[in-house]
């Protein structure tokens, strides 16, 4: 029997994959700055997963918006894509609306995001923290997570031919960072502190015009997976290494087959495979500007890289809602 299924990821697939991304990203941003969190998410939701069935894949969710029973749709497991004979497998991480309280208040960063790669390609991360550290090109072979903050700056500024003092350091304005924003600020480096969105964060690490340098902090781990994806089609780099709340989320952990509870990994290791990566803006922030609404239509500014070419295309897309209705 002559079977056409392809063996790996079309690369015309990037180009169709960015349609999710838009799609998700409009939905929600219809509702930006109504204080509505869980309406501009579902939003996203739905609009994603009615993208993902135009999509000739055989697509499984491994990173999504939660498990089976706490999530209608896009939940670890689901099946997404037209799914036919020709349908490239693939495993799925996505975030519909990445920053689901800076799109509800109208803040800066929020984004709609997927990564996709050949199956088992993408660590299926548990659902609990991540102690992150990324940075672009040229410092990829500077950062170390097993050491200080203080050493990762000093090594990232010479990997940079820069000053410590010329580089901005985006981390989360949580308290749990109270020690590593003094430990910085001490350092010299410049610190931008971020409400939500740290894959954005990551991804603008790896951009010279976004004017971040680095991100530091723990976020969330599956957004560390997407952040992960992301940096390898660029060669820039990322580590991370969960960070449990609880007994039980390590039990848990360990039930998903993490080994090494403790373990720092590479980006190469959370995304160890063929990957693609589109986000689209939803409110604009370091590298995507956010969807602009006028009468009868909306722009959108995306981005979609591959890891096995290093192409980035940044694609700015006007939507004529008269002549498609969404
Ligand atoms: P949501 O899109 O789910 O709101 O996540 C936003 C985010 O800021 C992520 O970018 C980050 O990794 C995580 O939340 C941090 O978690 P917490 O808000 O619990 O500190």
């Amino acid at each position: 029997m002559n079977d056409d299924r392809p063996k790996s990821m079309d690369r015309n697939l990037a180009m169709e994959v960015v349609r999710v991304t838009e799609m998700a990203a409009i939905a929600s941003a219809r509702l930006m700055g109504r204080g509505q969190k869980n309406e501009s998410d579902q939003a996203a939701v739905d609009a994603m997963r009615k993208a993902f069935d135009m999509l000739n894949i055989d697509g499984t969710v491994v990173i999504g918006e939660g498990e089976r029973d706490e999530a209608p749709m896009l939940y670890i497991g689901e099946k997404v894509g037209k799914g036919t004979q020709s349908a490239a497998p693939v495993d799925i991480a996505l975030d519909p609306l990445e920053g689901t309280n800076l799109c509800a208040y109208g803040k800066p960063g929020a984004i709609s995001v997927v990564a996709l790669s050949n199956r088992g390609g993408l660590l299926n991360a548990p659902d609990t923290y991540m102690e992150k550290i990324a940075v672009g090109p040229a410092a990829r072979h500077a950062i170390d997570l097993s050491k200080s903050a203080t050493d990762n700056l000093n090594a990232i500024a010479k990997a940079m031919g820069r000053l410590v003092a010329e580089l901005t350091v985006v981390i989360l304005d949580r308290d749990r960072h109270l020690d590593l924003i003094k430990e910085v600020r001490t350092a010299g480096a410049r610190v931008r502190l971020i409400d939500d969105g740290d894959v954005a964060a990551a991804v603008a690490t790896c951009f010279e015009t976004s004017g971040v340098d680095v991100l530091m902090g723990t976020g969330g781990a599956p957004e560390g997976v997407i952040s992960a994806a992301a940096v390898r089609c660029v060669d820039g780099a990322f580590q991370g290494r969960l960070r449990f709340r609880s007994k039980e989320e390590e039990a848990r952990a360990t039930r998903m087959g993490v080994k090494d509870l403790h373990k720092i990994y590479t980006a190469e290791e959370l995304a160890s495979g063929d990957v693609m990566f589109a986000a689209t803006g939803v409110t604009t922030g370091d590298f995507l500007k956010g969807v602009r609404f006028f009468h009868n239509g909306c722009e959108t500014h995306s981005i979609v890289m591959r890891s096995k070419t290093g192409t980035v295309r940044h694609i700015t897309a006007t939507h004529r809602f008269d002549k498609k209705p969404m």
